[in-house]
This record gives C-alpha cells, structure tokens and sequence, in this order.
C-alpha cells in the first residue's frame, strides 16, 4: 500500500481539523498546545522531527526552542529558510520531560504525518535523527554510520542527518552535518 496516497481528496483544511482535538494517545493529556507543522505547504524539502519540546509544546510551533535555533542556522547554510520548506514530526504533542516517544504513541501519530506528506508531495525528506529515520527508512536505521546516504522511500529522495539537538549536545558531529547538509543542497539544485 502506499500510505503517502491515502486520499486523493484530501485537503489542509479536513487534516487540521480532524487532528486539532486528538486524544489518540497519552500524550494529549499533557499537551498545552498540537504541534501541527509549519512552513511551505508546497515544499520540494520536507524536514521529519521526533517530537515537540517544552518550547514547541507551549508555542504550538515546530523547532523554536534552542534545537530549532540551530535548525534555522543549519537550513541558512544552504540558503534555504522556513518559509521554503515544511517542518513536523512523528509525534504531534510532548513526551513527557523529552523522552523518546513510545512505539504506541508513534503509531497513533504517524497517519497525521502521512496525510501532511501527502498533501505536501516533498521531492526530498530529510529525517531529523533516529527515531524519525527509524519510522521512515527502516527499523534498524543507525544513525552514526547511515547519516547523509540517500535512501527511496515511496518514491522520494530521503536521508537522516543527527537530529539538531544532539549536535547541540556534542558539537563534534556538526562537519559531518555540514558535509550532509551540501549534499542536501546539490541533491536540491539538481530538482531545478
Ligand atoms: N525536537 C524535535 O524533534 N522536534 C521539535 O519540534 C523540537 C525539538
């Protein structure tokens, strides 16, 4: 089946809808805000986290708190900004204190994410470390050694680069990034 598919008719309206008051798991009880998605709803470059933080979870937006500051720095190295590509991720609401999101809980989220990527139609994903490289790529996706390769997934151009946080966290991995991020970019000029 191809789940990115669904249906044809689908339209942002009826998806912001149908997901604004989700409680299809735990993880809407604790929610001060969904963290729906943000940017070009008609991007070439879809960019896939894990889960809203404590920022993103009290600003209802994806990448504001310290890991998006990094995110914006990291798509203005290849002259891209938010207004040109389309950002969400796995899980709509907050782990408690960051956790990973739990297996139930992605699966309760991920058809949200679907039905964006339908809508959306990205030439390219770019999955934001490994819990989103994971659910896409394939179950046993290792970050440290399969960051920056190309993979197909359902017809599309996709890599994992390291999540921003965890360069915040051991900044000696950002010139791999770097390296990754150019072939990004060359992968995106040769769209045009
Ligand atoms: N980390 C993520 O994976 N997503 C966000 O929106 C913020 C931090």
């Amino acid at each position: 089946m191809d789940f990115f598919k669904e249906n044809v008719n689908d339209t942002w309206e009826a998806l912001r809808a149908d997901c604004a008051n989700c409680m299809r798991c735990e993880l809407g009880r604790t929610r001060h805000n969904l963290v729906f998605g943000v940017g070009n709803e008609h991007a070439d470059v879809m960019f896939i986290g894990e889960g809203p933080g404590e920022q993103e979870d009290l600003q209802g937006e994806p990448f504001v708190g310290p890991a998006g500051k990094l995110l914006d720095t990291m798509l203005e190295i290849i002259d891209l900004d938010r207004t040109m590509v389309y950002i969400a991720n796995i899980v709509k609401c907050r782990p408690p204190r960051n956790r990973d999101p739990l297996p139930d809980e992605q699966a309760a989220c991920i058809g949200w994410l679907h039905r964006q990527i339908s809508l959306v139609d990205p030439k390219i994903m770019v999955f934001l470390g490994r819990i989103a490289a994971m659910a896409f790529i394939k179950p046993d996706f290792r970050i440290t050694r399969e960051h920056g390769q190309w993979f197909d997934v359902n017809g599309r151009r996709a890599m994992a680069i390291y999540h921003p946080s965890a360069l915040l966290r051991d900044p000696s991995k950002r010139p791999e990034t770097f390296v990754d991020l150019k072939t990004l970019q060359r992968e995106i000029r040769d769209l045009s």
